[in-house]
């Protein structure tokens, strides 16, 4: 009853930052029951965890990591597997440290778009947005910079990029954190980000390791479990996996898991997902930490192949106890979880942080994201905590807001532009309507991450915001560069205004979404009230000033696709423009373009129906408040343009939409067989290097007693026992169906990061010509699709987003050659029976089109035959 009323407490407590998980020690075991799923979507056993190290690109950092674990004693090693408890040190998780190898606390910190509530750090884009500019070179140099700040700050760990959500549900809260509903987008956005921030020293972070596709019921709560996504394996391959797949390729050294199920078993212990595909079939040598609160289990997770424990605590946090921490101490002495599993997740995060040099002149934090204040607690979760110094305030930014503004402006997406309406000229008369185009009237981080929608929409909410260092509004913007803009900044159309005929009416609207633990105007991060809509009655205001300029320019700041319907059509709607969330530059980029400096050049990163009923209804959102939520993706891999082209609904825009000021031909195409695909599955994998071998004996109890005068934290999470000797007795453990510590036999579709090396061969390269045919400078976007031949015998997508290329600015008539690279996974189904990636002999009958946007195909080539304009 006491740790009851202790969990309220908690709750009470944490509820505006965590949902708590459940202890299931203390609650009717059938209100949290795990539902049976669906038959076909059971997720199997896969044990045991294999080994990191056998990868020669890893080789030199693991035989460092080898020389400093094999002289650790028990608790050093599960010092660094546990985080030190919620609100226990200045970063967001930190683990514990072995300081006699010079080994630090690891700092891991939010967000994927800045680091997360601290100072004089830089706002940048959202992952939509950086998806809208198919830039790689954007997406790099946004990771770089990201990287670089995380290093100022002294942050080990940046947790980002996100991949999943992909998108799946367009009301989903946190699709905007990543960068748009296709799989190669996501992929190759994550692989970019994933190299610009490493190449800093900074450890990257895919997440959510998997199908975390709604917010809503994400978390085990009192009452219910998290929802299991239920997704069969094809459609897990060819979709939800391939960006993780790239990400692992590009070299991340870590991975979140995600809160839900997937097929019936937690993420942050689903050994078929954790030991099987992430690190046997996509060969991960880094290492996994949970969610933040995700961990269920302690022996169940470490033998599914768990690696930390994020941010430690165990069912009920800020108790000072953990599912690890001094629990894998015991597990480890009695024999439950074994030696070798124990070293192999140490090794694993020792021998990433060598890899990215991070025993050299790596910063300690010099900053808290607990408070704002110089000195503070330094350990605000034990309540009686030391005071220091917390805050140095360093300032990160260098010149970053150059990319930012690069990739805010170079995703600026124009929809529609009747008559030329845009670009503006700078003596147009204008009246500017809509809070969206002002500031926060409350301070601009005046709500804890950005958990509330006033003023212009920068980023959504949740973790993954970080504050901005100030922010360029639209209105000052417009300010600074029109000589005659009149600002009305409300969303209630005034009465009063007067329209001359020359007049631009510019409408500011926005759609906002986030993260579960947050509600606001009462969507609980998924847009549950405010649907697919704009907010704050956008569309009323559009239509009433539509009803009164004939010129009108709508602007839209949105986590994802909204329905335009109600005015897209009407006269004086000439123009649209969506910026997506811009972070600190919404300002200065936006009149980049509106004033002709530079031409639009962002693509949809998603399709806009006409109506939500166009998608599948298995998409819809799911609230079911009792009860396991059993999502299962009946849709397979018909999501977003998949569905569309399937069912054969035009939207109102499709996926990759985008105009410029200018025009261009895409013409001449050629392609050219790089490594003929000589059989239908890919060469023999590569055998597995070495592994780390230790002396797997018990560890003497002692080295988990606690230290003599010790001075110990209250709460803080420790690897220490009070009596080591009574861990060390055996007893029965009941391991789950299938465990096994006999090595898996290698799955024939690894053998390297990401997979068999040989899925990575560049299988044919196609180029086309570009050629700026308009009046004004430019940068084009050229697609790369795949239809694939019903040879291959599954039914799949009519066209795939493989591959794409954006040009430098075209001045009028000027061209530019673009080469675009096919690999042989680009060309593969995912064979369910066999395991492995199926591509056509020789490419036959693969055809390549290229074009503006799924439905704006130019060229089109047939492996093997011609290659035509359209
Ligand atoms: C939960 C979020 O899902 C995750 O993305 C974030 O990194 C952690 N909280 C830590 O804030």
């Amino acid at each position: 009853m006491a740790r009851l009323i202790g969990l309220t407490i908690v709750s009470l407590f944490l509820s505006p930052v965590f949902s708590s998980p459940v202890d299931t020690s203390i609650y009717d075991p059938t209100l949290i029951r795990r539902d049976s799923v669906p038959e076909g979507y059971e997720s199997p056993p896969y044990y045991p965890a294999p080994p990191g190290g056998w990868l020669s690109d890893w080789a030199p950092a693991y035989a460092k990591a080898y020389e400093v674990v094999s002289n650790m004693t028990l608790a050093e090693k599960v010092n660094l597997t546990t985080g030190t408890g919620i609100f226990m040190g200045p970063c967001v998780g930190q683990t514990g440290s072995a300081l006699r190898f010079g080994i630090p606390s690891i700092c891991l910190m939010d967000a994927p778009l800045g680091i997360r509530n601290t100072d004089h750090n830089t706002a940048f884009p959202a992952g939509i947005t950086v998806g809208a500019t198919f830039d790689k070179d954007l997406m790099y140099a946004r990771g770089v910079a990201l990287g670089e700040e995380a290093r100022g700050k002294g942050v080990n760990v940046l947790m980002g990029p996100v991949v999943g959500p992909i998108g799946r549900k367009p009301r989903g809260g946190r699709n905007w954190e990543g960068f748009g509903a296709d799989p190669s987008l996501q992929a190759i956005g994550a692989a970019q980000t994933v190299k610009g921030m490493q190449s800093t020293g900074v450890i990257a972070t895919l997440k959510h390791f998997i199908g975390n596709e709604q917010e809503m019921y994400r978390m085990s709560s009192v009452i219910q479990r998290g929802y299991s996504s239920n997704i069969d394996d094809r459609t897990l391959h060819e979709l939800y996996l391939w960006p993780f797949a790239e990400g692992v390729r590009a070299g991340v050294g870590s991975v979140m898991t995600a809160y839900n199920d997937v097929n019936g078993s937690a993420c942050s212990q689903n050994s078929k997902l954790l030991n099987g595909v992430l690190k046997d079939e996509l060969g991960f040598q880094g290492f996994v930490m949970t969610d933040w609160l995700a961990q269920i289990g302690g022996v169940s997770s470490a033998l599914a192949g768990l690696d930390m424990a994020m941010p430690g605590d165990g069912a009920v946090p800020l108790f000072g106890d953990a599912y690890w921490g001094s629990e894998l101490s015991k597990s480890v002495l009695n024999g439950t979880v074994p030696v070798d599993r124990l070293n192999d997740m140490v090794t694993r995060i020792v021998a990433t942080w060598y890899k990215f040099g991070q025993d050299k002149d790596f910063p300690s934090p010099n900053f808290s994201s607990n408070t704002d204040t110089s000195k503070g607690l330094l350990y605000p979760g034990a309540v009686f905590s030391p005071i220091g110094v917390v805050n140095q305030f360093v300032d990160v930014q260098d010149d970053h807001k150059t990319v930012a503004r690069a990739v805010a402006r170079d995703a600026i997406t124009l929809l529609k532009n009747e008559n030329n309406t845009l670009p503006l000229k700078r003596n147009d008369s204008l009246k500017i309507f809509g809070t969206d185009a002002g500031t926060n009237p409350d301070g601009i981080n005046s709500c804890a991450d950005r958990g509330c929608n006033k003023g212009v929409l920068t980023m959504g909410w949740g973790s993954g915001t970080s504050k901005l260092p100030y922010l360029n509004t639209p209105q000052d913007a417009i300010a600074n560069a029109s000589s005659n803009a009149e600002f009305f900044i409300t969303d209630n159309f005034p009465s009063d205004v007067t329209a001359k005929p020359a007049d631009v009416a510019i409408v500011f609207i926005n759609a906002d979404s986030g993260e579960n633990y947050i509600t606001v105007e009462g969507n609980p991060g998924d847009r549950t009230v405010a649907g697919l809509h704009a907010w704050h009655n956008g569309d009323d205001l559009v239509k009433a000033a539509a009803s009164k300029f004939s010129k009108v320019v709508v602007v839209v700041h949105t986590v994802g696709p909204i329905i335009l319907e109600d005015w897209i059509d009407l006269p004086s709607v000439k123009s649209v423009v969506f910026a997506h969330l811009p972070g600190q530059e919404a300002g200065g980029s936006l009149v980049d373009v509106l004033f002709g400096d530079y031409s639009p050049s962002g693509h949809l990163p998603y399709t806009i129906p006409r109506s939500e009923s166009q998608y599948p209804s298995s998409v819809n959102l799911i609230n079911q408040p009792f009860g396991q939520i059993q999502d299962t993706f009946t849709e397979g891999l018909y999501i977003d343009y998949r569905h569309f082209q399937n069912a054969n609904i035009t939207p109102r825009y499709p996926f990759g939409h985008g105009l410029s000021y200018t025009t261009f031909n895409i013409t001449e195409p050629t392609i050219s067989v790089i490594t003929p695909l000589q059989s239908q599955y890919p060469p023999t994998r590569p055998a597995k290097g070495p592994t780390p071998t230790y002396d797997n004996s018990t560890p003497a109890a002692s080295e988990v007693a606690w230290p003599k005068d010790f001075n110990r934290v209250w709460r803080y999470l420790y690897p220490y026992l009070d009596d080591p000797a009574a861990a060390t007795s055996t007893g029965s453990y009941p391991y789950p169906a299938g465990y096994t510590t006999v090595p898996q036999p290698a799955p024939r579709a690894g053998g390297a990061e990401g997979g068999n090396p040989a899925l990575w061969d560049v299988a044919f390269s196609v180029r086309i010509k570009v050629s700026n045919t308009g009046a004004r400078p430019g940068r084009a976007v050229a697609q790369l699709y795949v239809e694939l031949p019903s040879s291959l015998g599954v039914d799949t997508p009519r066209l795939q987003l493989r591959q794409f290329e954006k040009t430098k600015t075209l001045a009028p008539g000027e061209s530019a050659v673009l080469t675009m690279e096919l690999t042989r996974k680009d060309l593969s189904v995912w064979d369910v029976e066999v395991q492995d990636w199926k591509a056509p002999v020789n490419g036959q009958g693969v055809k390549i089109w290229v074009g503006e946007s799924v439905a704006d195909l130019r060229v089109m080539c047939e492996v093997g035959g011609e290659c035509t304009d359209i």
